[in-house]
């Protein structure tokens, strides 16, 4: 039971992992370091490097990320229309979201922290990135596959509701006619100008919040009956678990010398777990973030002596902090 639950998506892991772990680790706390010089040595003579990145990395792109300003879609919380049941509830709904954020994802273009990662997972054939990300940027910043790690699939990637057929990179813009991106008048989308009443009609299984009819809606080739969903993972529903299992083997292997922690608040498991894992296999932290420790970010991390912390933009920070071993980077535009 519990090892099942150790795979899927959730807020709640973290409750009892953080009583047990501030508490216990707070004697040996001390400010981590933003010394870039003291950083460039241990990234020198680190071998196996680890980054766990969120939203934070692409928020240089414009990209909202979900738990701050922009953690809303018209009046609804992204999170909210992250589940199973959300999408079964109004499925309208929730592709309207996804389209948007696939429409976007498409405007937007990689930035230097991407970049920066990409080459340096070329310059260290044993460095891994597991990215929480599902906006397919790093894809498009040319990061060598075989070392992106998707926790959470990709935006781009199209699965069938009940079956398990899936489409890999799909990149159609909109997805389906019904699913244009609409200027802020949207009337596929009832009352989409007052949050109460948005959020009423939401709450109440009676009232539709949109004018979509699921029959509408792109159908599975496969099976026929299955409505057609983004592929990323929601609230609830576990790990890709091939993915899961190639990271666990590349932490077997050895020891691990770095993990990077980069725009994330790490609230999210099992995401989040990464950081205590790479901890126990002897890894430093360095956290790359905007706003620093606050939160959640520092009970799940719990930095130490010997860790870092730089904040600020990851677009501007990385090819900085990076920069002895990715050399000064150079982005075609
Ligand atoms: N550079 C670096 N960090 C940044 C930047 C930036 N330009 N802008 C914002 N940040 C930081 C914020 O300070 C915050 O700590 O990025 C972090 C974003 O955190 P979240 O919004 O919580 O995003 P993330 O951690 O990726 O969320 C995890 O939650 O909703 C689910 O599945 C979804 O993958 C997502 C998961
Ligand atoms: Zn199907």
């Amino acid at each position: 039971m519990l090892l099942a639950q150790k795979h899927i998506l959730n807020f709640n892991i973290r409750i009892s992992h953080r009583r047990l772990s501030t508490t216990a680790h707070m004697a040996n706390r001390r400010a981590p370091s933003s010394d870039v010089s003291k950083f460039h040595e241990v990234l020198t003579s680190s071998k196996r490097i680890m980054a766990l990145c969120g939203a934070g990395l692409s928020a240089a792109s414009g990209l909202g990320t979900f738990r701050g300003a922009g953690g809303m879609w018209r009046n609804h919380r992204a999170t909210s229309l992250a589940t199973p049941e959300a999408f079964e509830k109004d499925p309208g709904l929730v592709w309207l979201f996804y389209s948007y954020r696939r429409h976007k994802a498409l405007q937007a273009k990689p930035n230097a922290g991407h970049y920066a990662l990409t080459e340096l997972s070329k310059k260290l054939p044993d460095f891994i990135t597991l990215t929480q990300n599902v906006d397919g940027l790093s894809q498009r910043a040319e990061h060598p596959r075989e070392q992106l790690k998707l926790l959470h699939g990709s935006v781009f990637d199209i699965k069938c509701f009940s079956c398990d057929r899936i489409e890999l990179n799909n990149y159609d813009d909109p997805f389906h006619p019904l699913l244009a991106i609409e200027s802020e008048e949207d009337d596929r989308l009832v009352p989409a100008e007052n949050t109460v009443r948005a959020t009423a009609a939401y709450m109440d299984p009676n009232v539709n919040t949109t004018t979509i009819n699921p029959d509408d809606l792109p159908h599975c080739p496969k099976c026929k009956t299955g409505l057609l969903r983004p592929g990323v993972v929601w609230f609830g529903e576990a790990l890709p678990e091939d993915t899961l299992g190639e990271i666990d083997e590349w932490i077997k292997q050895d020891k691990i010398d770095l993990i990077l922690v980069i725009g994330t608040t790490a609230t999210v498991w099992p995401a989040a777990g990464y950081v205590e894992e790479a901890k126990r296999k002897g890894a430093r932290v360095a956290v790359i973030n905007m706003d620093g420790l606050d939160g959640e970010l520092g009970a799940a991390s719990n930095l130490r002596n010997g860790d870092f912390l730089f904040q600020g933009d990851a677009a501007k920070i990385l090819p900085e902090i990076l920069k002895p071993v990715i050399g000064e980077l150079k982005i075609a535009s």
